[in-house]
């Protein structure tokens, strides 16, 4: 029987951002060279945030990646939402990396196989494993996301970007919590 999604969560202003964006393509001006003026310790500490803001996106992409069943499911249509929107995530911290002058960690691939592993682990588990998997890793991405936010010093359009991405994450804890309240298709 097909899930009824008549009262899917339809927030557009998680966290008090608008999490409805769609992106058009980029404009040159969007990307420039960022903080460059920041003392030495600042530009560490803001390499170390993008890099982990970085890292952390690439396994939550392959983790949704590897939810998806392709079964035609309410459910698995989601995931493939949640899936596109860390890769925009992922697009964001990558870019901005590059803009400050700094390249991804060098060991990222940890963060990727991990995505793997947690993925098809969840999977073989089953939907309600799946779904609290996924409200496990967003409720940490938030939380570094929050840590992060607060441990560099950040220019307003950057720090404007995490606080959209950490929106991002707030709902998917929203529709990952909603499925899991709902009884078993
Ligand atoms: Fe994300
Ligand atoms: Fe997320």
């Amino acid at each position: 029987m097909a899930e009824d999604t008549s009262t899917y969560p339809k927030s557009r202003a998680e966290g008090g951002y608008d999490t409805s964006i769609v992106r058009p393509e980029l404009r040159d001006r969007q990307v420039e060279p960022r903080g460059r003026a920041l003392g030495r310790r600042q530009r560490k500490a803001v390499r170390k945030a993008l890099r982990t803001l970085h890292s952390l996106e690439i396994m939550a992409v392959n983790i949704y990646k590897c939810q998806i069943t392709g079964d035609a499911t309410p459910l698995d249509t989601a995931l493939t939402v949640a899936m596109a929107n860390e890769m925009t995530h992922m697009q964001d911290f990558q870019t901005h990396l590059y803009e400050y002058g700094f390249t991804p960690d060098k060991l990222r691939a940890r963060f990727w196989a991990a995505g793997y592993v947690i993925g098809f682990g969840s999977r073989v588990l089953g939907r309600d494993r799946v779904l609290k998997t996924g409200v496990w890793a967003e409720r940490k991405a938030v939380d570094h996301y929050g840590r992060l936010l607060a441990g560099a010093d950040w220019d307003d359009e950057t720090r404007a970007v995490i606080e959209k991405d950490r929106a991002d994450e707030y709902g998917h804890i929203v529709r990952w919590e909603w499925f899991l309240n709902r009884p078993r298709p």
